[in-house]
Formats: structure tokens, C-alpha cells, sequence
């Protein structure tokens, strides 16, 4: 394990299928022979917001003691992946709010020279997916990260269609469940970033 890639997929999910797609990705980043952190960042929504939405109270209560995400989660790692749910286009306050907390970090240098990608979803096709990521990615541009969005470097991009990063689109409700088409681009994200991040450790 000491030789090995760290990735840390950090990520913020309200009702469940960001939460979903960052369990995919730890799974093929430690197929990838990475060592991974999987961490959410804290819930801040009031207690009423939460409990308007069954889902979101449900998830709320499943993941309580999972573990949060801390500034040395990003640090530690070669590699992160950040997953975020469309917020009216936008990276979700909660995600952003974590992102707000590395200055300490980002002054020292510490969140430079690493490799970045971003996942995320939305309720509609077209709802947002690739200006949140856009909008992640001009963080990352500011720690002096190396975004390594996955484009088309593989055939099976063409199927989930996303450049920029991995989406899904939940449909009504919430209701799609994760395909084979997500899990394999999710699968190919977690590969390239442990790839690109061992390359540029021994370079
Ligand atoms: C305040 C708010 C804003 C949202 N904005 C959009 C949007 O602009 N476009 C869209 O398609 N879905 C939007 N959604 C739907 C979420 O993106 C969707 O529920 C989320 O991707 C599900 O991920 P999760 O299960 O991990 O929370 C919004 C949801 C909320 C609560």
C-alpha cells in the first residue's frame, strides 16, 4: 500500500445517487490498486429544509456516521474526485462551503499539482451537469490542480456522453437508478485519475 496512488473522492449528496456514484468510484480506484478515502462533507441545511423531502431526511439518517471530509482528505491524496449535485446550475453550497474552508491549505500551497475530476447529476437532461462542473473546475484552476477531465479517451464516452466529468440524470422523483452506462464511465474516470496520478508521482 505505501507506493500506491492515494485517491480521495469527496462528495455531497442530499438524496442519494451522488453518494451512490462516489461508492462506484472508490470501488474502481481501489480496483486501479489506489488507497481511498470516500468522504462526505457536512450536511448545513436547516432541520425544516431537511425534513421537507422524505429522501433527503432518509439519507440523512443512513450516512450519519460515515466520515467527513477534512482538509487533510485533500492534502493526503494524489488524486481527488469531487462529486456534486446541480444546484440551479451550480455546485451544491455544501460542497463549496468545504471547498471555502481550504484557504489555510491553498496558501501553504498544499492543493497544487494533483489530479482533479468532478461527478455529478441533475433531475433533467440538460439540467446543469456541465456548467457545475465547469463551475468546480474553476476551484481546482485556483489550488494549481491538474484537471483531468476524461473527454472521449474511450470509446464508451460516447455512450454516457460527458466530457467534462461523469452525470446522471435522476429523472422525476429521483427515480433512475445508476446504469451500466454511468458505472463504466465512473469506472473509467477512477482509472484515468489513478493512472494519471502514478504517472505524474514517478515522473
Ligand atoms: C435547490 C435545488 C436545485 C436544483 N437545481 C437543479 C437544476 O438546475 N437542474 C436539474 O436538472 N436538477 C436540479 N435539482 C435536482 C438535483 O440536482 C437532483 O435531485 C440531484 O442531482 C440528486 O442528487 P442526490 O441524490 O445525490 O442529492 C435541484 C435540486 C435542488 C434541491
Amino acid at each position: 500500500m505505501m507506493n500506491s496512488v492515494k485517491l480521495s473522492v469527496i462528495y455531497y449528496s442530499a438524496t442519494g445517487t451522488i453518494h451512490a456514484m462516489a461508492e462506484r468510484l472508490t470501488l474502481a480506484g481501489e480496483k486501479a490498486g489506489a488507497e481511498v478515502r470516500l468522504r462526505q462533507v457536512s450536511e448545513l441545511a436547516p432541520p425544516e429544509a431537511i425534513g421537507s423531502n422524505a429522501a433527503w431526511s432518509q439519507h440523512v439518517e443512513r450516512t450519519r456516521d460515515e466520515p467527513r471530509a477534512g482538509a487533510d482528505d485533500v492534502v493526503w491524496a494524489d488524486a481527488v474526485l469531487f462529486g456534486t449535485p446541480t444546484r440551479y446550475g451550480n455546485v451544491a453550497s455544501q460542497l463549496k462551503q468545504f471547498l471555502d474552508t481550504l484557504g489555510p491549505q491553498w496558501a501553504q500551497g498544499l492543493l497544487a499539482d494533483k489530479v482533479y475530476a468532478g461527478f455529478t447529476a441533475s433531475m433533467t437532461a440538460h439540467g446543469g451537469q456541465e456548467t457545475t462542473l465547469l463551475a468546480l473546475y474553476n476551484s481546482i484552476y485556483h489550488f494549481g490542480g491538474i484537471v483531468a477531465a476524461p473527454g472521449y479517451t474511450d470509446p464508451l464516452k460516447f455512450a454516457d456522453g460527458n466530457p467534462y466529468g461523469v452525470s446522471h440524470v435522476t429523472g422525476g422523483n429521483n427515480s433512475n437508478p445508476l446504469t451500466d452506462v454511468e458505472d463504466a464511465a465512473l469506472d473509467h474516470l477512477a482509472q484515468r485519475v489513478v493512472h494519471l496520478a502514478g504517472k505524474l508521482r514517478s515522473a
